[in-house]
């Protein structure tokens, strides 16, 4: 056996299920970005699928391009484009556009120009502090403006009105939603009404409703991944949908200590801060990682009961004595979306339950 990810369809279900309980009445942009948090993204979108759910975001245009391959109805949003990136293709695929800046609307402009291409479904992104990406309020009258000339031209649908919170503070958060607001008053007095309205990521749409409006855009939640800082899964009613095993490879004896060779190391994604911070499971004991090479994680399993072969859970949803991914996180200080995102697509992603 090689390094497995296990997926709990069970888990993306519930939490799926809790999180449009808690946000309706407003609906669920489910977040699939970097293969679905690295969970696989055909996987996940057959769960989500299932379970209902009809618009995803997908961060960047070939990510979008797989999605709709499999959700051929539903709405995609994308917000992240390259130079390179082929713009007529994502109109002929019905691809919603995040357009952050005038040069991506115009590149969107001139795309949708071609004959025979659709309209382009475009959402313009205010930036309320995160500074990330979007339009400051100063430059954003002349930017809905240009968008609404655009509109009356046939060329593009403003099917949306978008910001991102950087939820790093309840005041900071409520400062952005109070210039969203304004924001959009300035859209509607040049005629843009009927455009779908979404700021919120999971950590705020989870706790204010005032930050909800019609979609909220949610990833990290759904795979039962936590914010971190003290609030883990289960505090909000979450379960923890990965679960990432591998085998021993190999035992030795070093002075004192027995070290086992885990089957999976940093050329798979594990980061180096793991050695001497994190701990795995072993027949539902925990044994402390020390070492992380290329290939191999070495874990210290002095006076315990291993053999080659024996399959450790690295980290799990806690039910038979494994380490979360929030307890990895914890112990690397980092958040669980940096651990699971960098884990190799070559391993292979296994649906359970
Ligand atoms: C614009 C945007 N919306 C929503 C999300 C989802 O965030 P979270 O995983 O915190 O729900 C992301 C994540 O990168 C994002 O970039």
């Amino acid at each position: 056996m090689d390094a497995s990810v296990l997926i709990s369809t069970a888990a993306l279900r519930h939490n799926v299920r809790l999180v449009r309980d808690r946000i309706a009445p407003a609906e669920l942009m489910a977040v699939v970005k970097d293969d679905a948090y690295g969970h696989g993204l055909d996987s996940v979108l057959a769960v989500l699928l299932d379970e209902g759910v009809t618009r995803f975001g997908a961060l960047d245009l070939p990510g979008a391009l797989r999605v709709r391959h499999q959700a051929p109805d539903s709405m995609v949003f994308a917000w992240v484009f390259d130079r390179g990136d082929d713009l007529s293709e994502a109109l002929q695929q019905q691809i919603d556009i995040g357009v952050t800046d005038v040069p991506v609307l115009e590149r969107v402009a001139a795309a949708a120009a071609v004959a025979g291409t659709p309209p382009a479904r475009i959402h313009l992104k205010l930036d309320t502090g995160l500074h990330r990406a979007g339009v400051l309020a100063g430059d954003w009258e002349r930017f809905v403006n240009l968008a609404a000339e655009l509109q009356r031209s046939g060329r593009v649908v403003v099917s949306g009105l978008w910001t991102h919170l950087a939820e790093e503070s309840h005041d900071d958060d409520s400062r952005s939603i109070a210039e969203y607001r304004e924001g959009l008053a300035i859209a509607e007095a040049h005629g843009i009404r009927a455009a779908t309205r979404h700021i919120a990521a999971s950590a705020a749409a989870y706790a204010r409703e005032d930050a909800r409006f019609d979609v909220v855009r949610v990833g990290a939640f759904l795979y039962g991944i936590a914010p971190g800082g003290g609030v883990g899964p289960e505090d909000l009613g979450l379960r923890p949908v990965m679960t990432l095993r591998a085998p021993i490879r190999h035992i030795r004896r070093a002075g004192e200590r027995t070290l086992a060779a885990v089957g999976i190391g940093g050329a798979s994604g594990i980061l180096a801060d793991a050695a001497g911070a994190v701990s795995v499971a072993l027949a539902g004991s925990r044994y402390p990682v020390v070492a992380v090479e290329p290939t191999l994680l070495l874990i210290d399993v002095s006076g315990a009961d291993a053999t080659v072969g024996d399959t450790v859970t690295l980290f799990g949803d806690g039910s038979a004595g494994e380490p979360t991914l929030q307890n990895w996180a914890d112990g690397m200080g980092t958040i669980g979306e940096e651990v699971v995102t960098r884990l190799s697509s070559l391993i292979p992603r296994t649906r359970i339950d």
